[in-house]
């Protein structure tokens, strides 16, 4: 398959890194196309994890180009410290790393602005990595946004940082009651990341609508999930681009009718980080067990995740928005000590069952889960590699989760590991 998109079908942290990682093995080019280093993929090998927030998972993989495409916005002290990290690693990204001149470049004030909105929002807040995402993509939409490509051409950079800065300094005064930025401060900090990454800045639109010609097989890696995407996520508790398959497209500068494949990624279970709505999320002690056993920790800002069971109505939503044929279930293993598990195959809303899934995020969080429950299986499967060795009871709950979601599952993880991988089922 030339162009396979990989999408996360909850709300991130679907253990994509992982997959992308394996789908890496068979692609020549991998490319990012939305979010910023609002994310975290996190790979194991050979016990060692790497935890990238910006460039691909697939510059872990020797002679695999990896692009960060247009719709990313990137913060470039966190593109230098990963490529530093990779290189203290020993892993060499020469002419392998790619950054697209449209990428929209975040500055501090863009960081502060996130950080101050939710602090004034108070029990309102959208719970964000306070990165300076949401903030970033407001101004590409306002038109008022800084590209590589501006960075690149000195008199351009000048002009339009003067004129963020001054516009945002008094938005943090006036609003925040925050003093502000320095030009010349942020001016000599921009230009010393420019100068280090002037040497990956390339027109990546073309070089990717040229190697989908040459027929050369691409993975577009999604960052989030499809339930924080700002059209179809639990709106106003998502992130600022299009985590779903169609933001590849706008992303990435292809058309729809380049795109092949798109595989989904879910957890065994749910979970999430941040504010907003969560049906199924545990209430008892079983949140800590799954945590813990799950080390459901954010990749990017450490914060504990709330975690719930699977719910297969937002799933099989997901699986209908992206065209998902097939998925990965990640960290089956994480069950392996629950007695009974429970799937959610229906909500409830002021005593009607539901067809389509809320449109309001007031109203998903008054909604009631119905469950169906299904027995654990008890043991540990963290070493099985084939999909016949694994117990009776974790066959069905999978294949109980494939009818729901109507999609086929044909990789499952069972452990951070690369080889903690049963494929092709
Ligand atoms: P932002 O993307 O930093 O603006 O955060 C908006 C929402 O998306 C918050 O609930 C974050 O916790 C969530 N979020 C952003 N990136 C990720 C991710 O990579 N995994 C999981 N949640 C994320």
């Amino acid at each position: 398959m030339p162009a396979t998109v990989i999408v996360g079908a909850q709300w991130g942290d679907e253990g994509k890194g992982k997959i992308i990682d394996l789908l890496a093995r068979d692609s020549d080019i991998i490319v990012r196309f939305q979010g910023g280093n609002n994310a975290g993929h996190t790979v194991v090998i050979d016990r060692s994890e790497f935890i990238l927030h910006l460039i691909p998972s697939g510059i872990l993989h020797k002679g695999k180009i990896c692009i960060i495409a247009n719709g990313v916005v990137v913060n470039p002290k966190a593109l230098l410290d990963e490529i530093d990290a990779l290189d203290k690693r020993g892993i060499d990204i020469d002419r392998r790393l790619f950054v697209s001149t449209s990428c929209h470049i975040i500055f501090p004030y863009h960081w502060k602005l996130d950080q101050l909105k939710e602090e004034k929002k108070g029990r309102g807040k959208i719970g964000t990595t306070k990165k300076g995402i949401g903030p970033c993509y407001a101004d590409k939409a306002a038109r008022s946004g800084i590209r590589l490509s501006d960075l690149l051409n000195d008199d351009i950079f000048k002009i339009k940082l003067k004129d963020n800065i001054d516009e945002k300094n008094e938005i943090l005064n006036k609003v925040y009651g925050f003093g502000g930025f320095s030009f010349d401060e942020v001016y000599a900090e921009y230009i010393g990341y420019r100068d280090r990454i002037k040497r990956y800045a390339t027109d990546t639109i073309s070089m990717i609508n040229e190697a989908l010609n040459e027929n050369r097989r691409l993975l577009f890696e999604g960052a989030q999930g499809t339930f924080l995407d700002v059209d179809f996520g639990t709106y106003p508790y998502v992130t600022s681009s299009n985590a779903t398959a169609g933001g590849a497209c706008i992303g990435c500068g292809i058309s729809p009718s380049r795109i092949d494949r798109v595989f989904g990624v879910v957890k065994a279970y749910t979970t999430r980080v941040g504010e907003g709505p969560f049906p199924t999320e545990f209430s008892d002690e079983l949140m800590s067990k799954v945590r813990n056993k799950g080390k459901e920790f954010g990749a990017t800002t450490g914060r504990p995740r709330r975690c719930g069971w699977f719910d297969a109505v937002l799933v099989r939503y997901a699986v209908m928005l992206n065209d998902l044929k097939e998925v990965a279930v990640t960290k089956l293993d994480v069950l392996d000590n629950l007695k009974n598990l429970k799937i959610c195959t229906g909500y409830e809303y002021k005593g009607k069952k539901l067809d389509a899934l809320p449109s309001s995020a007031e109203m998903f969080s008054e909604i009631k889960p119905i469950y169906e429950q299904l027995p654990g299986w008890m043991c540990n499967i963290e070493d099985i590699k084939n999909y016949k060795d694994l117990p009776e009871n974790a066959k069905r709950y999978l294949s109980r989760i494939s009818e729901l979601i109507n999609a086929k599952v044909s990789i499952v993880s069972v452990g951070s590991g690369r080889e903690q991988t049963i494929e092709s089922m």
